[in-house]
């Protein structure tokens, strides 16, 4: 955690529109009497919006007078959590990238290696148009999705160097990206296939299901679910999509694809062998890191095998494989 002091540069005043004040005089009356300072991180987390997403000095002092409180201890609420910026930030975006261990491992060094690139060479350099600006912090809480970013109150996650320069891009030009993972996943669940509680239910007496067992197996059930939609985000390389045909190929058969698997591919628009089979490298690298995989479709050669399915289905896999498709 670095030190965290006021910018030397610093406004004379600071005050609330009469809207921000009317809100921050209701969210002081949810305590009870003598309690307003319980407000004070909604109160200075709308000060700091107002504020072009940095908070001053004449805005801690403002909403300690505001709360009843000494400037000392609103002051140290500011310099403690890292949510509360002490210098500008870029107008458009300020990126906070998760730097601690789990997020480390999976890759967060490359995404400040884009920060550096795309932004600006330091933490806390506006760019230069003014617009962006970056820092590394520590867990914001969301490991299970590693390595991500949080914007404000937006986090992005399961991110490649790839995703977030499209977020970045988006972001510079007055667009919106879209929040949460980046490679398929239903929030923070399993990635792919199943790998445990995936089994017959354990022996209940021959009782009917309970609820519990109802539960674990609604939450254990693999979903075919709608991926990410990653929009104007998408990039150079998403594979060009279809409409869903009257009879979708069973993307199963290719050896690496799930059920979860070919639900996220046929929310890509991919029902077909021959879709697949005509992916180039720069498909493929797109694929892999919306997924995630780190070079799996190539290491389980999805476009050969779906090449093969397409010419001859079941018999022509066995005659160049030597094995049925799974
Ligand atoms: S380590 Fe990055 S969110 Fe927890």
């Amino acid at each position: 955690m670095s030190v965290r002091r006021l910018d030397p540069v610093q406004p004379d005043s600071f005050k609330f529109t009469p809207a921000n004040l009317k809100w921050s005089k209701q969210t002081i009356k949810k305590y009870p009497p003598g309690k307003q300072a319980s407000a004070v991180i909604p109160i200075l987390w709308r000060a700091q919006e107002q504020n072009d997403g940095w908070t001053s000095e004449a805005a801690i002092r403002y909403v300690a007078d505001l709360l009843d409180m000494s400037y000392i201890r609103v002051y140290e609420v500011a310099t403690f959590y890292t949510m509360f910026q002490l210098s500008p930030v870029g107008k458009r975006a300020h990126i906070q990238v998760c730097g601690t261990t789990p997020c480390m491992l999976r890759g967060a060094e490359d995404l400040i290696k884009v920060c550096k690139r795309k932004i600006a060479e330091h933490p806390h350099e506006l760019s230069a148009s003014g617009d962006l600006s970056w820092e590394e912090v520590e867990c914001l809480g969301a490991c299970t999705n590693a390595p991500m970013v949080q914007v404000y109150k937006d986090v992005y996650e399961d991110l490649t160097p790839q995703d977030l320069e499209h977020i970045i891009d988006g972001l510079a030009a007055g667009k919106t990206p879209k929040t949460g993972p980046y490679n398929g996943r239903q929030f923070s669940a399993p990635l792919g296939e199943l790998t445990s509680l995936n089994g017959a239910p354990p022996y209940n007496g021959g009782a009917t299901a309970t609820p519990t067992d109802k539960v674990v197996s609604k939450k254990a059930a693999p979903t075919a679910g709608k991926p990410a939609e990653v929009g104007d985000e998408a990039g150079e390389g998403k594979p060009a999509a279809v409409k869903k045909p009257a009879q979708p190929d069973d993307l199963k058969l290719i050896s690496g694809v799930g059920p979860k698997l070919e639900g996220v591919l046929n929310g890509l628009g991919i029902y077909k062998f021959d879709q697949i089979a005509k992916w180039s490298k720069v498909e493929c690298d797109w694929v892999d890191g919306y997924l995630n995989f780190k070079g799996r479709i190539e290491r389980d050669d999805w476009v050969n095998q779906a090449a093969v399915l397409a010419k001859g289905g079941d018999a022509e896999y066995i005659r160049v494989f030597g094995k049925k498709p799974r």
